[in-house]
Parts: structure tokens; sequence; C-alpha cells
């Protein structure tokens, strides 16, 4: 018998594959398919669960035809608490059923709130008090079979079972709507467990529940009280179980933290080190018993986005100076030093943190504005010893430690939400290459948890403008999609009755209202609308329908509170709006007075958001919705036409809203695109918009033919580009574009001088991403990538490379779903653009190359035309006389 070509790979479920503990309802599955032969396709699957890796029963098997590899329900129905089902597939293609796919293995958490039998426990601390340590010991009669350990928790935690860690993550349980949604994560402790004396212990600390949080510097946003929720199932070879809770036998006390706080940082005293306090046989005799606390079960729910981990280590380079010894990551991260020194018992040691030097040499630390970031140590022996703080981070490239120790060595540890790599790209141009790898940075030092504006000052907070902007960008460069299905969820939680959405989520600007009441922060313009950008970006980028049947009751809610606010008038009322914040031409310290009009920019985003909510209608709705919403903008996209519309064709944000938002009527598409193309010319490519043009602004010229224009302001390296903050030595995407001025001094970060409520001045940041999005311009238009709306996740993707004068190369590779999609190009000696195109198996390419009207283009030898289709395999292509954009 031939073997069938075709191999089915990556079986897996629309979570993170390393999570177990899930939510019960049925997964939705999705595979690769790798085949030895070209021209196949799938035309059917067959799905099967059972309980065992074995498939020696089965529970249930769906079949289904068609080529859908993507988000297809599991066979069986939901699970039940702690279920471990499997999952394989096959499929079928013209060269008939492939073997069965290796299993999946998917585990349902704790899913009500009856499942929890453990109670929480605290130790009845305050705020800025040490951290506590929780401990217990149990004994078991054998070694157990599976062991899984259930925790949540109001603070950060870190478990230990016989004094090793549960597992490799910082920050848990990290940071929700709290008051509904606390995340509990399950970890597989198997190999933790041994037969006899065991010994549990939790440390917890302040976190985002009750430590100093938000600009206005507040403590016990949440609650006054940490508490902690830990349940150890234990099941044996003969099928017992032995369940280990916490409640008040546990007993308290506290260790070498004597403080920690994510903005100020970790203040550790060795000497108060309890050493084997997690592991069995420690005297806690002196400890006293844990006292028990408040946590809605209700609340708990299990986690569904990867967790934070370390995700990359830069050693640092050492300079001593005669009162401190400085270190430099040479990156910008989110993250610690890890500090090895010689010294003596009681010797201090202090690491200060800052993202740029002063031109004098000192740590920039304004930037950081009320945030402390440093981190004391007191030795606790003598000799060589290992520093690292718990419970913070810090967004930094550059330290200062001073002590009386040798400071032998320091590594920046970087950390992340844990999000898969999911694309690469590099070309000829080192400059871009380095942009891109500054926009990397931002978003891995900005998706700790949750989606920051920023990883260093008092802020950190999960602003919706900001997520927005970036949203396609991220989703290009890593698999965000859980990230976002967790943090959405929250967007939700946190929309007012009315239905408006936050500035930021979790809402703690709610729980903490700024002083003077001029700020209206609910439901402003481009910040409130994450509800339907994101939403809709994650749908075109990763193809997860279901990503907006689980938004589409809050899309409805904000698209109506919109409507609603007007009270049957044609536009929404004038108020605050942060309009297009940070428009470099606005007062310096008055962000939000963008030369575009507030008004104009507040209602097109509405407009935008009733398009996508009646988009998701059509996906996953009701018709008569997609047609409500429809009506809703076109009327409204009428009437801020003939509104506005003079103004808008007086700003380049103006421009790049109507022209990308759909807000000019075709007719005058072509007159407002020229309009824009001629003062970007005119600005020779400086960049001239905020937050919520920035965006937008390259993917409206370039739709409408101005390349030239684009690559002009993409490869400007004068100030007010992009490539001035490269050309400056920026490993992260800046707020503001001259954050380090020509002169080389720093930006003052003036913020709002004339309110008397306004303490702290400084909002300057070396690692703010929104306007990082323009890397998702480059991947469609410099590598040539990108996915459609029409068909998403890269299911059907255009090849639509853009070579400019100064590029003698590309490359770009995305790891879709459905396999790697990749592209190298050249322009070869003779000028002709050679490129190889890697599809996997259900992609289809579609090509729009760069033909000029004299090229002819070939595709592995074979003459084609631009509109062609290409099938999974690996083809060279030629371009004969390419239409290159010359651009300066
Ligand atoms: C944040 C921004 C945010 C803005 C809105 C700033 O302080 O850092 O990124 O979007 O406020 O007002």
């Amino acid at each position: 018998m031939t073997q069938n070509p075709v191999t089915v790979t990556q079986l897996r479920s629309q979570h993170p594959a390393a999570l177990i503990g899930l939510p019960g309802d049925a997964p939705l599955m999705r595979w690769s398919i790798e085949s030895k032969t070209t021209g196949l396709s799938q035309l059917g699957y067959e799905i099967e669960a059972s309980a065992t890796q074995s498939f020696e029963s089965t529970i249930e098997v769906a079949v289904g035809s068609g080529p859908e590899q993507f988000g297809i329900e599991a066979p069986g129905g939901s699970l039940a608490s702690r279920e471990q089902r499997f999952y394989r597939v096959r499929v079928e293609t013209e060269a008939g059923w492939s073997d069965w796919s290796e299993s999946f293995c998917f585990e349902a958490g704790l899913l009500s709130a009856q499942d929890f039998i453990a109670q929480a426990i605290t130790d009845g601390s305050k705020h800025s008090e040490p951290a506590a340590l929780l401990r217990r010991e149990f004994v078991t009669s054998a070694k157990p079979v599976s062991a899984r350990l259930y925790v949540s928790a109001h603070g950060v935690y870190d478990v230990m079972i016989n004094g090793l860690a549960v597992a490799d993550e910082f920050l848990n349980p990290g940071w929700t709507a709290y008051q509904d949604r606390l995340n509990v994560a399950t970890f597989d402790v198997t190999k933790h467990v041994r037969s006899g004396a065991n010994a549990i212990g939790v440390e917890l600390a302040d976190g985002w529940f009750r430590g100093k949080l938000g600009f206005m510097n507040k403590y016990d946003n949440y609650g006054s009280q940490t508490a902690v929720l830990a349940q150890l199932e234990m099941t044996f070879e003969d099928g017992s179980v032995q369940t280990l809770c916490t409640d008040e036998s546990f007993k308290c006390s506290t260790g070498e933290t004597r403080f920690a706080s994510i903005y100020d940082g970790t203040t550790t005293d060795y000497n108060f080190e309890q050493c084997g306090w997690a592991a069995p046989g420690f005297d806690d005799s002196s400890w006293k018993a844990a006292q028990l606390a408040e946590i809605d079960k209700a609340s708990l729910h299990p986690r569904i986005a990867d967790p934070i981990q370390e995700i990359e280590r830069f050693p640092m380079r050492l300079e001593q100076h005669a009162d401190r010894v400085q270190l430099d990551a040479g990156q910008n991260v989110a993250g610690w030093v890890e500090l090895i020194v010689e010294g003596k018992k009681g010797q201090q040691v202090t690491v200060r943190h800052a993202e740029v030097l002063n031109p004098d040499g000192t740590l920039h630390t304004q930037a950081l504005r009320s945030a402390k970031a440093t981190d004391v140590y007191t030795l606790g022996r003598d000799g060589r010893q290992t520093l690292v703080p718990k419970f913070t981070f810090h967004g930094f490239q550059h330290a200062d430690v001073v002590t009386d120790a040798e400071v032998v060595s320091g590594v920046a540890i970087a950390i992340s939400s844990n999000t898969a790599k999911r694309s690469h790209f590099a070309s000829s141009d080192i400059r871009l290459n380095r942009l891109h790898e500054n926009v990397v940075w931002s978003q891995r030092d900005n998706f700790v948890g949750l989606p920051t504006d920023c990883p260093q000052r008092d802020e950190r907070l999960g602003w919706t403008g900001d997520a927005q902007a970036f949203a396609y960008a991220a989703n290009t460069l890593v698999d965000a999609e859980a990230f976002w299905r967790s943090w959405l969820i929250d967007l939700e939680l946190d929309q007012d009755e009315a239905g408006n959405v936050a500035a930021v989520v979790p809402d703690l600007i709610s729980l903490q209202p700024m002083p003077s009441n001029e700020w209206e922060v609910m439901g402003r313009a481009g910040w409130a609308d994450a509800a339907t950008i994101v939403p809709v970006a994650t749908y075109e980028t990763y193809g997860s329908v279901d990503i907006l049947k689980q938004q589409l009751g809050s899309m409805r809610r904000w698209t109506d509170a919109l409507h609603n606010r007007r009270k049957g008038e044609k536009f929404l009322p004038t108020e605050f709006q942060f309009g297009d914040w940070c428009d470099p031409d606005a007062p310096s310290d008055r962000p939000w007075e963008a030369k575009v009009s507030a008004d104009y920019v507040a209602n097109s985003f509405f407009a935008h958001t009733a398009v996508l909510t009646a988009r998701a209608e059509r996906l996953v709705g009701s018709d008569e919705g997609a047609s409500k919403y429809q009506a809703m903008a076109d009327e409204l996209k009428q009437n801020i036409w003939a509104e506005f519309g003079e103004h808008a064709r007086s700003t380049t944000a103006g421009c790049s809203i109507a022209l990308e938002f759909e807000i000019c009527p075709e007719s005058e598409r072509e007159s407002v695109a020229k309009i824009l193309a001629g003062m970007v010319r005119k600005d020779d490519g400086m960049i001239t918009t905020g937050f919520l043009g920035t965006p937008l602004i390259l993917h409206a010229l370039s739709k409408a033919g101005y390349f030239e224009e684009a690559y002009l302001m993409l490869m400007r390296r004068e100030v007010r580009s992009w490539l001035y903050q490269v050309e400056r030595g920026a490993t992260t995407i800046w707020e503001r574009w001259d954050a380090i001025k020509e002169d080389g001094s720093i930006h003052a970060g003036e913020m709002d001088t004339a309110n008397e409520h306004q303490e702290d001045e400084s909002m300057i940041s070396f690692n703010h991403y929104a306007y990082g999005a323009v890397v998702d311009w480059v991947y469609r238009n410099v590598a040539g990538l990108a996915p459609t709306a029409a068909n998403p996740g890269y299911r059907t993707t255009i090849v639509a490379p853009r070579p400019a004068s100064g590029f003698s190369s590309a490359e770009a590779c995305i790891r879709t779903s459905y396999g790697n999609v990749s592209i190298e190009w050249e322009v070869v000696s003779c000028g002709d653009l050679s490129a190889v195109l890697r599809v996997p198996f259900g992609v289809t390419a579609e090509l729009d190359l760069p033909v000029s009207a004299d090229s002819q283009l070939f595709v592995n030898g074979e003459s084609m035309n631009n509109g062609s289709s290409l099938g999974y395999g690996e083809y060279v292509i030629s371009v004969s006389k390419p239409s290159i954009v010359r651009f300066k």
C-alpha cells in the first residue's frame, strides 16, 4: 500500500497549548497539514474524542466535509471539571484519508464555585508590609500518579511544593477586572509531590490588588487584604484522591521580602530569610495561624492567556564609577536585574533603573514619575550571591548599583506574557530592521499580563486607545489571540451600564477618579473603540470568528451607547476627547489639542465602530443587526462629511481617517488622497499625526497608490520620524517623536502645566508601542504579505511587495494557523525582482506583484498574471522590469 502523502500536524484548540485547567466548553480545534505532493485539498475531516490517549473507546466522532481546518467545535460536547479528553484528527484529500494525527490532550479546570472547597487565607497584613509566607505540611501514603494544584489570589503569589517552585511564572494571577474575574491557574505538580512528608508554601505580596497603582498613587484599590486560595488534588494508583486545601491550618510568617511594589520595586533583607520554609521538617512553631479571608468563588475563572515568563536574558555591560556601578543591557526591557555580588553579611545593595541616560551620564528617572523602580537588598551572609527581586518589574535598559559589595555581573531579565513569536522580518535596510526589532520589544515589554501603555512609570495601565492602535501590529508579531480573548472579557466586564468602554482596562480610573472633572474618560473616541477594533483585528489576523461571538454583545452595547449619547441629534455632543493624542504639533503639555477637530475624530470613530459591529453581526449575529448598524454608519458618514469635510481635508490625520474609515464618499477619495499626499510631500515625510492618525496614514497613502509618500515617511531619518529614533539609539518605540532631541537633551515631557491638580509634570516614555503600529504596513507592503478581511487568518494571503529604491531585498514569514507563509525577495543584478514564496496547505496566495507596463511575470518558469492564485507549495517568482517606488 502506498503511503498517504498527507500528515496532520499541530492539532490544538483556541487556548495556549501549554495551559491546563481550561474552561469546559467544547474546544475549537485547528490543525495544520503537511503534504509531500502538491495539488491536494482537504475534502473532509474526522475528529475523534476519547477519554484515553490510546483511543480504545470513543466518546464521539465528528465528521465534516470541506476545507475548514480552523475553529471546528470538537465532538463530545463540553467537559466536566477536571476532565481530560484526548482528540485526534484525520483528513481526507484527493489522495484518500491521512493517518490519525498525534493526539491532543485538553484538560478542564475547576469550573464551578462548588468545586473550590479550599478557603481563602491571609496573614492579616496591611499594604507595603512584608510579603506573607504561608505554609503547611501534609503526608501522603504513596507518590500520586497525578497531582493538580489550583491557585488564585488577591495579590500576587509564588507557590512552592517541597521547596520547588511549581512553575517558571511571575506575577500570577495577573491583573484582571478583579471584582468580577480572578484567574485560577492550574499546575501539574505530579513531580513535586512525594510519598510521605510534604510541604506547600505560598509567598503572597500586594501586586496590583492592594499595592500602589495608577497615576493617582493610591493603595488598596481592590481591597485592603491580600489572600490566597489553593487546592491541591492528588490522585493515587488505586484511584483514591487526597485533597489539601488552604484553610486555618496553614501557618504564616514573613521572610526576606520586606516590601514589594510593582512600581516602587522590592526591599529584600536576607537576614530575614527562613531557609527551608517551604519544605517539610521546617520548625514553624513560632509562626502564627493563618486567618480565613474572603475571595468570592463566583469570580474564579480558569485562566486562558499565556503566563508571564522570562523571555530573554541580556548580559549587562558594567562600568565602574566613583560612587556606583553602572549597568547597560543594550536593550530596553520590562523585567529586572539579576545581580551577582561578592559581599559581606549586612552590606546593602541598591539597584535603580532607567530607560535612558541623561546627557551627563546619570540615570534619567524623571520618566518614572513617582515610581521608585528601586530594588534594595541587605546581604544575609558573606560570599558570592545572586540577587533577584520578586513581585515587581521595571522598564529599563540601564541600572545604577550602589554598594560596598563587589558587583560581579548583572543580567537583564526580560519578562512578558509568553505569547508565541509569530513572524520574522528582515530587509537590506538595517535601520528598518532595527525599527522592526524596536516594535517587537515594545510589544514584549508592554504585554506583561495586559496591554499597557508603558512599562516604566506610575502607570502601566491597559489604555484602550494604545491597544487598538497597535492591535494589528501586535497580531502580526505574536500569537496574541488568547491574550486579547482574556483582556476583552475584562473590557466587557468594565463597560458601564450605558455601554461605555473604559479608557483603561482593567478600569482602575473608575476606582480612583481624577481630581478635576474636566476629563470624562469613559467612552472616549479611539480609546473605547478598542471594543470593536481589537476583536475585528483579531478575527482578521487569526481567522477566529469565536472572538467576534464572544464580543458581539460588548460591541453592540458600545455602539448603542454612542448612538444614545446623541439624544436624537446628528452628532455626538462636544465633550472632552483624547483626540489625535500627542499630535506633535499640539502644545507639548496639552497632547489632546490636536490639529484635527476632536468632534470630527469622535464621530468618525463612532461611524467606524458601527461598521465593525455591522460586520460582526453579519458574521455571527443577525442580518437585522447588520442592517441597523450599517444604516447608522452610512447616515453618520454622510453627515460627518457634510459638516466636517472641509476641515478634515486640511490635516493629515483628517484625511487619513476619512480614507481609512471611508468617511468621504467614493467620488472624493481620489481628491482627498491627493491632498494628503501633497501635505506629506510638503512636510518632507515628517510625522504630523498623533496616536489615532499615525496607525492609519501609511495605509491611507498606499491604498490610494501613493507609495512614494508612504516610503518618504517610513524612511525619513530627520526628527519626527520612526528612523530618527533608531538613529538616536532607541531600542523600543518612544511616546514622543522627539523624546531625545537633536541636541541630545531629553524632552521635559511637560503635561498640563496650567492645571493646579497636575503635580507630576512628566509624560515622557521611551517604550510606548502605539506608533509601532507601522510594522503592520511594513509586513504588508515592504515584505508583501497581508491577510484579507474576507478570508481571514491569512487563509487568503495577498502577496504584494512594493520594492522601493534603496532596498535590494526583504523577507518575511508569518506563522499562520495553517503553517508558515513566507516570502523572500531581492532585486537581482539585472534589475529584475526575484522572489521565493512558500504557501502552506490550506492557504491561497493571491499575486499582486510590482509589475510595470513592460514586465513579464514568471512563476516556477511559467508565465502568469497578477491576480493569479497559488495553492500550497514553494514558488520561484520573477518579475522583469519591476516597478520600483522611487521616493527621494
Ligand atoms: C498614556 C497614554 C494614554 C493616554 C491617554 C497617557 O498617560 O501613557 O498612552 O493613551 O494617557 O490620555
